[in-house]
């Protein structure tokens, strides 16, 4: 009796897991898409603000640098708004809005120096692998969309936030490496 009602789950279960449908993720790929253009657009603001609290030159350098892309970034995605026909348009990234909240509320916590810049890197690379996983994400939508272009704008910008955080990792390891060294 009892392994019926399991049988019966999993029918249930198969049928229920159709298939989505391409209006559907085409609409899921906008959601997407606006999603991380207020998230582009906040942190051109953002990154600003970590480079006026920074103090170690090597990441100053990586943030400039960074901010830089960022703004590049947010032409791309404006790009693929016009590839699909809509205009660019922001949603609210609520996790986005959370990890900049989060960034400022350290900086403001951390005593300037080394310490700061440490709780910097940490906040950057929270935000560079929100970025990763929303750039990846959305390219592989635009692929099964047949999205071509929109593929190549998108994984620019994921090999630019990849190598942004595997800049910070280097810039925190020499930091580290630099404070043993002096102790
Ligand atoms: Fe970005």
């Amino acid at each position: 009796m009892k392994d019926d009602n399991y049988s019966g789950n999993r029918v249930g279960v198969k049928s229920t897991a159709t298939s989505i449908q391409p209006s559907q993720l085409q609409e899921l790929f906008e959601d997407e898409l606006k999603d991380i253009y207020w998230a582009e657009t906040h942190l051109k603001k953002a990154i600003p603000k970590m480079i006026d609290n920074a103090t170690s030159e090597e990441l100053i350098q990586a943030l400039e640098n960074h901010l830089n892309e960022t703004k590049e970034q947010v032409n791309r995605v404006e790009q693929v708004f016009e590839l699909i026909g809509k205009q660019a348009s922001t949603k609210k990234c609520e996790a986005m809005d959370g990890l900049i909240d989060e960034a400022e509320g350290i900086i403001r916590d951390c005593e300037e120096g080394a310490m700061r810049d440490a709780a910097i890197i940490s906040a950057a690379q929270k935000i560079e692998h929100y970025e990763i996983a929303s750039y990846g994400t959305l390219s592989q939508f635009a692929d099964i969309l047949g999205l071509s272009d929109a593929v190549d704008l998108l994984e620019q910008t994921l090999e630019e936030e990849k190598a942004a955080d595997e800049k910070l990792t280097e810039v925190a390891v020499s930091a580290v490496n630099m404070q043993a060294a002096s102790q």
